[in-house]
């Protein structure tokens, strides 16, 4: 029930303390009801107005009904009572203009009907999630990981695993050089590693036989970015040596780890190629997951294979004798396997990207469908 200024036929001094005490407690309450400047214009009005005001009718009501006697007291409280009107009044404007809460927590003004937020859950990024599942592969085979550091000298990326001194990948069209590095011998100078296999021979210095390690990383290569090329990818290493490891091996491991990676229904190929720290080297094809390695796709030649049935995945090899020599492994009583695959080109594969550079712009329109 809101409040409305009685009309007084008693006016002793007690009836006279209740009648205020109720009004007080009315100013109160309705001022912390106040919570925008629209409803303090009410509640101004309501108590201030001029015509039909509370004070207005404290007058009417009040002071004028008041028999002489008592006119002097009810005259004085009436006074009192408008001070404290305007003062409640004025106080309540200064609340709400402050933003402050009305009394009331704000916990109780929260509209629990009202639809939540959505906060999207971050996704892990594509080229993380895969390098993570080609490791996982490994590591259920018993493979450990092994990482290091995307600045390498010239020695752990090139001399060590068998580079000639003028070998084209030490070039500067190739490889990015960390600048003033001239007054350094060759193998100390800084650069960004091009590959992963600079891990190998880290491992290999601080770890005897048997070793079986994989070595996820960044590396670095001085390529202009378009649609399959970027300066900055991924790569997986991986290094098996222990007594007795053949070609056979490799092939088993690496037929298995695509299987994983592609289905069990992929084929693996290993075509002669050539690396300088393995010896000898193969190229690993899958049979094309896109045609299924017939070549032919939708009555037309298969663009992704180029009809050939067969795509390109990874480099590999036994390790070259040479290798041991920068290690101190003997390579008469050790043999073992090398590979290493790119990150983005079997995310692309995976997930049929068709732009390496989406993985790089950071776009969440693509990214959050990998959530
Ligand atoms: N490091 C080679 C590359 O980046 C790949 C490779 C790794 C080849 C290990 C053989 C053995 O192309």
């Amino acid at each position: 029930m809101p409040y409305t200024v009685p009309k007084l036929t008693n006016f002793s001094a007690a009836a006279l303390d209740s009648a205020v005490r109720e009004l007080l407690s009315a100013l109160e309450q309705e001022s912390a009801m106040v919570a925008s400047e629209n409803d303090w214009k009410i509640y101004r009005d309501r108590w201030m107005a001029r015509k039909n005001g509370v004070l207005t009718q404290l007058n009417d009501l009040w002071l004028k009904a008041a028999p002489g006697p008592s006119k002097k007291e009810v005259g004085q409280r009436v006074n009192e009572l408008k001070g404290k009107v305007e003062h409640t009044v004025e106080a309540t404007l200064a609340r709400i203009q402050s933003g402050a809460s009305s009394g009331k927590l704000a916990a109780e003004r929260l509209d629990i009907t009202l639809p939540g937020i959505r906060r999207p859950l971050g996704a892990e990024h594509p080229v993380i999630k895969t390098m993570n599942e080609i490791v996982s592969v490994f590591r259920n085979l018993g493979y450990s990981v092994e990482e290091g550091p995307e600045i390498e000298t010239d020695y752990y990326n090139f001399e060590a695993l068998n580079f000639p001194p003028n070998h084209p990948a030490r070039d500067t069209q190739d490889t990015l050089f960390i600048v003033g590095q001239e007054s350094k011998v060759l193998r100390d100078r800084l650069l960004l590693r091009t590959h992963t296999s600079p891990v190998q021979i880290r491992t290999m210095e601080k770890m005897k036989p048997p070793v079986r390690v994989v070595c996820p990383g960044k590396v670095h290569r001085n390529d202009a970015p378009d649609a399959t090329h970027s300066p900055i990818f991924h790569q997986v290493e991986g290094l098996a040596v222990d007594t007795d490891i053949t070609f056979c091996d490799l092939k088993g491991t690496l037929d298995h780890a695509m299987k994983a990676l592609f289905g069990s229904s992929v084929k693996t190929r290993f075509y002669p190629s050539f690396f300088p720290f393995t010896e000898p080297s193969a190229d690993v094809q899958i049979s094309c997951i896109f045609c299924g390695g017939k070549g032919t796709r939708d009555g037309g030649p298969c663009r992704n294979c180029k009809a050939s049935g067969w795509i390109e995945l990874l480099g590999c090899g036994m390790v070259d004798p040479n290798v041991y020599g920068f290690v101190d492994y003997d390579p008469a009583k050790v043999s073992g396997f090398a590979f290493g695959m790119g990150v983005e080109r079997i995310a692309i594969l995976k997930y049929g990207v068709d732009d390496i550079q989406l993985f790089f712009n950071g776009d969440v329109r693509f990214l959050e469908q990998f959530g």
